[in-house]
């Protein structure tokens, strides 16, 4: 955390909500729009953790999970972004109560909440965490037309030695200030995300392989194996960040060229011919087609994967270069290159019209074997390495899953 909200010091606190609003507009994907919420909440307060719940009708789902403490030496505490929780909307814990009426909390101890109050705080998380939770605030993200769309709450603001301290009341109206705006910036993510899922469920329509929940875990398996990547390349955060909530939206798309096949090879039953085949392989490049105007970064990326998601890293794989000879290695954009990895994972691992799902060791084994041939070998061994969150996502987005 570099900097941190200062009491009484106004004007220096209004230049740094701007400065933080700024960069939020910026951000397109759902999920990086979240991290960076809590990230920024979390700074301005100094908090230790934090959470984002998101409405979803009655109830509130978990959507981001940050804590210092019990993450800290965590290299993987990714996979608890993808844990699947809800809580409904009531006065059983404090979120509920704060979706339900709209109103701030802010409690210096949650275990001395006195018997009379008309909220309780749920302490399974720290029974079976062992973290303890003292100083909270929590905060309704309402959206412009005032309903509560979620909910971020902020665990034990700590002092310059660490301890846990109460949230302030400047505290209070600065981040509720925040949450205000960043409600605006969870709506446009949203509309952003139903367009993309517009697309894909029209390929759904025509390929019942391109489940949205198929394209949730592609999506999250390929930012996961790029983030991974990125780390051991030293990209500088700024950069990576951008890729990581470009890729999230992009590589959802990586079928949508699937609309322009058939019916009668598409839904096929059984065998293709070698000419059907053919036509199949069109489908990178109907995929470009549609997003050849690309007039922005993300569309531009999706356009790239679209293209090159069936290339393969020794050259064998479609469509290729002009002239059909396969695009080989480096020469494949490493997004699709990710996607590739991300994808046949995922048919394989999953039940298909087609085919069974397969056993983890002989989808494992694949890999392996495709490492240097189908795959790029560097993308398959980081695959192996944050295998713990890749098994995290294929949890979260069994069924047809939502956001
Ligand atoms: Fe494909
Ligand atoms: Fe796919």
């Amino acid at each position: 955390m570099t900097y941190r909200f200062k009491h009484g010091a106004t004007a220096d606190n209004l230049n740094l909500l701007l400065s933080t609003l700024e960069r939020l507009h910026h951000i397109k994907d759902l999920h990086s729009l979240l991290d960076s919420i809590l990230q920024e909440s979390r700074s301005f307060t100094q908090a230790d953790a934090g959470s984002i719940y998101l409405r979803n009708g009655l109830t509130l789902r978990f959507s981001y999970v940050q804590n210092d403490t019990l993450f800290r030496n965590d290299l993987l505490c990714n996979k608890y972004i993808y844990s699947n929780q809800e809580i409904d909307i009531d006065e059983k814990s404090l979120a509920g109560w704060v979706a339900k009426t709209g109103t701030p909390l802010v409690i210096d101890d949650v275990y001395e909440i006195p018997p009379g109050a008309p909220y309780t705080f749920n302490r399974s998380f720290d029974e079976i965490s062992t973290y303890r939770t003292k100083s909270i605030l929590v905060v309704p993200l309402k959206s412009s037309l005032e309903e509560v769309v979620g909910v971020i709450q902020l665990i034990n603001a700590l002092d310059g030695e660490g301890k846990p301290i109460p949230f302030t009341e400047e505290m209070t109206l600065f981040i509720a200030q925040f949450a205000f705006h960043a409600a605006v910036a969870i709506e446009r993510a949203l509309t952003l995300r139903d367009q993309v899922l517009r697309i894909v469920k029209l390929s759904e329509l025509r390929d019942p392989e391109e489940t949205a929940a198929h394209v949730y875990r592609v999506s999250s398996c390929a930012t996961e194996i790029y983030l991974s990547w990125a780390e051991r390349h030293s990209v500088p955060r700024a950069e990576s960040d951008k890729m990581k909530d470009m890729l999230r939206i992009a590589s959802m798309l990586h079928d949508a060229g699937k609309v322009g096949i058939p019916d009668s090879i598409l839904r096929k039953k059984g065998k293709l011919t070698p000419e059907e085949f053919e036509v199949i392989k069109q489908h990178p490049v109907f995929g470009a087609k549609l997003f050849e105007n690309a007039n922005s970064e993300w569309e531009r990326l999706a356009w790239e994967i679209m293209l090159n998601h069936h290339e393969h890293w020794d050259g064998n794989g479609y469509p290729g270069k002009e002239g059909g000879v396969g695009k080989k290695g480096n020469e494949i954009p490493l997004s699709a290159r990710i996607v590739a990895v991300a994808d046949v994972y995922d048919a394989l691992i999953n039940k298909r019209v087609y085919k069974d799902a397969w056993e983890e060791e002989k989808v494992f084994h694949y890999l392996r074997q495709e490492a240097g041939k189908h795959l790029d070998p560097e993308l398959v061994a980081i695959f192996f390495d944050i295998h713990p969150v890749i098994r995290a996502i294929q949890d979260k987005w069994q069924a047809e899953g939502t956001a």
